[in-house]
């Protein structure tokens, strides 16, 4: 039976996503915190404890993520993570950001190949007697999908708990094709389970893939349920009639807004962390265009509620 993850995205799959994903749609598997990142000397901040927070992420199986190029600083976060009980941490190696990507860390880090091996040397000596175990999501490389031949050399030499390909370049950002040839060369090559992630976004293409890589440990899914909720419900083959499908949406939504609301981030955060939801969302409403560039203008929660109560 295949395996379902999500796939952390900055900004948007915050534990306050998490929580109403998990309590009204097809629970994943795991979950992974957008990357938190080291500083030497300050200690976790508040955001990053409201993530992680035990309380705050009840009942689901949550993977803290962190994206750093220095040992010594990435291993003193990992202990202050480990504090809250966390068994498992995901080192991100695939953010295409030009500004992670400027300091060498992210999908940047790819390119220093021999640095990189250096800090997974440091990394796994420095956790040796901690019980924690460590995963890594990664692209193929900043340039070129071939670089990735050596990096799986580096990445086969540690004790991974699972390496979650995705298998673009840093320049590709988001265009372009994931490379499924380079996918299945880490597939056969890994000394670690591999876990599928890329521009899965209907039940359609999760299928071809299940069925090309039948061995790959797991399916990372990101802006497809973020486009569609009822992604895995599609994929599972358990998605219900019109009006539950709406009802489980509106529901969804509804504990979203409320608890952005109940933060007291103040009615312009709310409604941009709302926006930024319909951008993906508004694609699973064709023909709704009027009403979703209704929800796009409104600057008050009266007109935006007005605008989302005609579309759920
Ligand atoms: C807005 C946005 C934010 C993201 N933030 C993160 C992040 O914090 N950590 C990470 O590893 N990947 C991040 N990603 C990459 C996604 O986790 C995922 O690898 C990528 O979207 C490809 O999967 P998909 O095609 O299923 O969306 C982000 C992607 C987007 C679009």
């Amino acid at each position: 039976m295949s395996r379902y993850y999500l796939a952390p995205l900055e900004g948007i799959t915050t534990y306050i996503f998490r929580n109403a994903y998990h309590r009204h749609f097809t629970p994943m598997d795991k979950y992974f915190t957008p990357f938190f990142v080291p500083h030497s000397k300050k200690g976790l901040s508040a955001k990053e404890k409201r993530e992680i927070l035990p309380e705050n992420n009840e009942g689901l199986y949550l993977v803290p993520q962190i994206m750093s190029n220095h040992a010594g600083d990435c291993l003193k976060t990992i202990g202050k993570i480990k504090e809250y009980g966390y068994k498992e941490i995901n080192l991100n190696m695939g953010c295409p950001s030009k500004t992670v990507v400027s300091k060498g860390r992210g999908s940047g880090f790819l390119a220093f190949p021999e640095e990189l091996d250096r800090f997974l040397d440091v990394v796994f000596a420095g956790i040796r007697d901690m019980d924690v175990r460590i995963s890594v999501k990664t692209r193929l490389g900043r340039d070129e999908p071939e670089e990735f031949y050596h990096i799986l050399e580096i990445y086969n030499k540690y004790p991974l708990e699972e390496l979650i390909v995705h298998p673009r370049v840093q320049k590709d950002f988001y265009k372009n094709t994931p490379n499924l040839g380079m996918f299945a060369h880490a597939g056969e090559c890994s000394k670690s389970p591999v876990c599928y992630n890329g521009d899965i976004f209907d039940s359609e293409k999760c299928k071809e893939i299940q069925k090309e890589f039948p061995r790959a440990s797991a399916f990372m899914l990101g802006r497809g349920i973020l486009m569609n909720p009822l992604l895995l419900e599609r994929i599972k083959g358990k998605v219900g009639e019109k009006e539950i499908r709406t009802a489980k949406l509106r529901g969804f939504h509804d504990q979203l807004y409320n608890d952005y609301r109940a933060l007291g981030m103040g009615d312009k955060n709310v409604l941009f962390k709302m926006k930024e939801l319909w951008c993906y969302l508004g694609q699973s409403f064709p023909g709704y265009e009027k009403t979703l560039k209704r929800i796009r203008k409104a600057e008050r929660l009266d007109r935006y509620e007005a605008a989302v109560e005609e579309m759920l």
